[in-house]
Order: C-alpha cells, then structure tokens, then sequence
C-alpha cells in the first residue's frame, strides 16, 4: 500500500516497542505497544493495561485504537505495528517471538478497515524489534464479520 508520508515501517514498530515500555502488565509481565499509523502519516499509540481484577485488563491494540480514533478517525487507519515482551533489568523491550493480535484485536482492527475498505497492514515485532512479520488484516481474520456485514440488518 502507498501512502503520502508514511514512515519506514521499522520507525512505526520503534513506536510500538517505546508504547510497550508504559505498558501496565504487572500480572502477566507481558509487554506489549502498538502504534497506528493514518492514510496522513499521523501516528497513534497505546499499551496493554492490566487489573487487578485480571478479566478488565485490555490490551495495546484496544488503546491504540480508541487513540486512533480521537486523533484522525478510525477510517483513517493505515497500518499498525504490535510489539511485545518482557521489559529486561536494562530496561529495554526483549522477548524472542513476534506478537501477533489476538483474536479480539483482530476483530476491532477489521472494524477500522470495514469502515475504510482499506486491507490494513499488521507488522507483527518481537521484543527488540530484530523479527518482523507483515500481514495484512484479512489474511490474519480472513471471512471476518465487521460493519458491512450488517447491511442486511433493515
Ligand atoms: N496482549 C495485548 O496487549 N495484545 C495482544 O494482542 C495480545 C495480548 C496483552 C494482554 C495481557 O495484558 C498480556 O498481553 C498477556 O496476555
């Protein structure tokens, strides 16, 4: 996808590990930043945030969208970097697999692409940004059911 402004997708996931490092996972220590990109070049991030009352907890992609959407709409959704792992005694972002969006972010992130009929870019990192994996959001959710779907609601 080409897009004016766009930033090399290595800087987007260096937005997402830096979102990671405020990430709020003291129950499962599992860190995880997303940054969002626009059509524009504007970017958008959050992290995941935890509960004591674990079920609460949302993850990185969730606060990166409702951001999205309060900075430049979530039809306007480009491309999204998720990176994720254990923050080390360095304070730096390590872990060894490339974290992919689960199941529920998937669907939130088809919303946003639904909404814009733009097949959003995933770029999947691991900790410290050296394992990438780009996907688009209909290979990650492929038949996936979003506002569209409805249409034949009446
Ligand atoms: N997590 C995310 O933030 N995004 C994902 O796509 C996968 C999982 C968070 C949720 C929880 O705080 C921690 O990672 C461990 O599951």
């Amino acid at each position: 996808m080409t897009q004016a402004n766009a930033m090399p997708s290595d800087a987007l996931v260096q937005r997402a590990r830096a979102a990671a490092l405020r990430a709020y996972a003291p129950y499962s220590r599992f860190s995880v930043g997303c940054a969002i990109e626009s059509v524009d070049g504007e970017v958008a991030v959050g992290s995941n945030m935890e509960n004591a009352c674990y079920r609460l907890g949302v993850c990185a992609e969730i606060a990166a969208l409702n951001s999205a959407n309060q900075s430049f709409g979530l039809d306007k959704v480009a491309r999204i970097a998720v990176a994720g792992g254990h923050i080390g005694p360095d304070g730096t972002l390590a872990g060894a697999a490339p974290v992919t969006p689960c199941g529920g972010c998937r669907q939130a992130i088809y919303e946003a692409a639904d909404l814009s009929g733009l097949d959003i870019e995933v770029i999947s990192s691991n900790g410290d940004g050296s394992e990438t994996m780009v996907s688009t959001i209909r290979e990650l959710l492929p038949h996936g059911f979003g506002p569209a779907s409805l249409a034949d609601a009446g």
